[in-house]
């Protein structure tokens, strides 16, 4: 196997497609407008991680590329309402197609996960011609945001084996960070108002 040139194409994907998104952000800046995306990461899956998941989906060597998140790229909004907004503009381009959709808010995971998942592909021109490569696009509020990083963390932690008592904490302060996003949801309006205030005064200065 040569990771090297396994995974170029990959990291290409990122790069493209962060450089996208965030061309997307800066066009709502330009226009004044709210801009639904706060911000976007976007990595490529490591070798030991890849290994693991294809051992753990018992997915062949040959096949590898079926694993659908090997191209990761997470975009970050204020609001629950900018997210859907996300989701249709992506529906709506043209340069990627997209095979799958999981709405982790409207059912959320046992664990408390709330996100909006999108597996789509995306080609891309390499050496050899063109290549249509599977990515991850993983959409969430910051609130949700902050519960997933620490819950990432204390699984990391507790190799998957969270204690009863810590996930069910974990599942409150998922219901809290939900409560959070649901009202800053109904101040919405107010919260946009006075961002866009500050914006003005800030190209003033
Ligand atoms: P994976 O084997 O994890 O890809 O499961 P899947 O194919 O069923 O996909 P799913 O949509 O459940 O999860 C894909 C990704 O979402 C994971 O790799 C994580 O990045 C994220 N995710 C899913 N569930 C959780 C969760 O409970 N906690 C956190 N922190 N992240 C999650
Ligand atoms: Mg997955």
């Amino acid at each position: 196997m040569n990771w090297e040139s396994f995974l170029a194409p990959y990291a290409q994907v990122v790069e493209e497609l962060k450089v996208k998104l965030k061309g997307m952000r800066a066009q709502f800046e330009y226009e004044s407008r709210h801009s639904p995306i706060e911000f976007i990461t976007g990595r490529v899956k490591p070798i030991p991680s890849i290994l693991e998941k294809a051992n753990t989906k018992q997915i062949p060597m040959d096949r590898i590329d079926e694993i659908q998140d090997i191209a990761g790229l997470r975009v970050v909004c204020q609001f629950v309402d900018d997210i859907y907004k996300i989701v249709e503009m992506l529906h709506s381009r043209k340069d990627m197609t997209i095979i799958a959709e999981k709405d982790y808010i409207a059912r959320k995971k046992e664990s408390g996960y709330r996100s909006y998942h999108m597996i789509i592909a995306y080609p891309v021109e390499t050496i050899h011609g063109e290549k249509k490569i599977l990515a991850e696009i993983q959409i969430r509020t910051l609130a949700m945001n902050f519960w997933a990083t620490n819950e990432h963390s204390l699984n990391y932690k507790y190799e998957g084996r969270i204690p009863t008592e810590i996930k069910t904490r974990l599942q409150r302060a998922a219901e809290a960070a939900f409560k959070l996003d649901e009202e800053m949801s109904k101040i919405k309006n107010e919260v946009q108002e006075a961002q866009r205030i500050f914006h003005r005064k800030d190209s003033k200065a």
